[in-house]
């Protein structure tokens, strides 16, 4: 981000930054004008609370609901927290879970900024083991956490993350048999983690929706503490910068409550009401609709232009994701991409920015991978971007 803010000649395809220009702007100004005109004081300007606003609370319980088949109308509005975008909700419930040595289990790749915390944390990050086409290996996993039982460590096993929904970096989903098998490996442990399901992106699918179901509905997760992450950031307006946790444990519960009250005893009450307003007036929905097919747009603008430059015939592999804000690529076998690789600097020498793929590991990380956005940048400045990424892949691939 820093050097995208000092050469202004870059064109950045490493921020998950949304489009600007399709910011719901006049949604916004209505909500806020029609605040205004409500009778009595202007609460909406006075302190919240510090678990969130009980309308939006109630509301986003009955959307989150709404998506799960098997559970609709039946979460609880006191099991949601609303925090300062789903990040806040990630570090107060990891934060208050880990000491330094504890062990957190993640999907290869996973969020790298959500790494990056836990290693602040000093977490030892292992990753979930998983087949050769992607799935999560259950029976890895139980013999993963039988090892843990033998050497001592299963009571260090603190949380185990997954994203569900089109995941940043990789857009993988996950079906409800891999999540279930999660909770039967885990119930049949003697470890006692928790599971963190963040579902970011789900709404920002391209076509349809994922049909899986979350950990809040799924069976084998009733005595797991589970934690459902969501957000309004990605869906509706990045700036406003509200998400939100669903937490069915009441001990875990009432520990990020407490942690949260120390940092900021509530978030933004205005943005609160103002998505409030949104969400009762069907804005959100209306928002996210036209974000799925201006995304849709945008990643096609860039898979047709990483074609166009040849970049699948010098060696890089990817799939379109089917949600979401990237591409996930490979690069041609022995081009390394991490950070002040050859590569790395080739490419800020093009004024042009991925994110290296290592990042989005614990420590067995490739060398290898590169995460495109297509969230900020308009389609020709994609397809820009693109023929500066294959010139600078030219500059250092050697052909075959
Ligand atoms: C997977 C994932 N989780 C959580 C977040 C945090 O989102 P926010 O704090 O904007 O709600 C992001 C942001 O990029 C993300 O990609």
């Amino acid at each position: 981000m820093q050097a995208a803010l000092e050469d202004p000649k870059i064109l950045s395809l490493a921020a998950g930054f949304t489009d600007s220009s399709s910011l719901p702007v006049e949604a916004v100004g209505r909500a806020v004008r029609r605040l205004e005109q409500k009778p009595g004081p202007p609460e909406h300007l006075q302190y919240g609370t510090n678990q969130g606003r009980p309308g939006l609370r109630r509301l986003l319980a009955e959307f989150v609901g709404g998506h799960d088949g098997s559970t609709v109308g039946s979460i609880d509005p006191d099991s949601v927290i609303i925090t300062n975008g789903s990040q806040q909700a990630l570090y107060l419930a990891s934060r208050v879970l880990c000491e330094p040595g504890d062990i957190v289990l993640v999907e290869r790749p996973s969020y790298f900024v959500y790494l990056d915390m836990l290693k602040g944390l000093g977490v030892d990050i292992r990753s979930l083991p998983e087949s050769p086409d992607g799935r999560i290996d259950s029976d890895g996993l139980t013999s993963f956490l039988d090892r843990c039982r033998r050497d001592g460590s299963a009571d260090r096993i603190k949380i185990v993350y997954i994203e569900g929904y089109f995941s940043n970096p990789a857009g993988v989903c996950r079906t409800n048999d891999e999540k279930r098998e999660i909770a039967e490996a885990l119930n049949a442990s003697t470890a006692n983690p928790v599971v963190i399901e963040d579902a970011a992106y789900r709404d920002l699918y391209f076509h349809h929706p994922h049909p899986g179901d979350s950990i809040l509905a799924l069976s084998g997760f009733e005595s797991i503490p589970c934690l459902y992450l969501g957000t309004l950031t990605k869906p509706f307006a990045t700036g406003m910068k509200v998400g939100f946790g669903i937490c069915s444990h009441h001990d875990w519960r009432q520990r990020i409550l407490w942690l949260k009250s120390h940092q900021d005893f509530g978030t933004a009450n205005f943005n609160q009401a103002i998505l409030e307003e949104i969400v009762l007036d069907g804005g959100l929905e209306e928002q996210t609709t036209r974000l799925r097919k201006n995304y849709l747009g945008k990643m096609e603008a860039l898979h047709e232009a990483m074609i166009a430059e040849g970049l699948d015939s010098m060696g890089w592999k990817w799939t379109k994701p089917q949600g979401g804000l990237y591409f996930w690529l490979q690069a041609p076998v022995g081009l390394d991409t991490r950070m002040d690789s050859h590569f790395w600097q080739a490419c800020r020498d093009e004024h042009v920015l991925y994110i290296p793929g290592d990042l989005c590991y614990g420590n067995d990380a490739p060398n290898d991978r590169v995460r495109l956005s297509f969230g900020v940048l308009k389609p020709d400045d994609l397809a820009r971007a693109a023929a500066r990424f294959a010139r600078a892949s030219r500059r250092i691939v050697v052909p075959a």
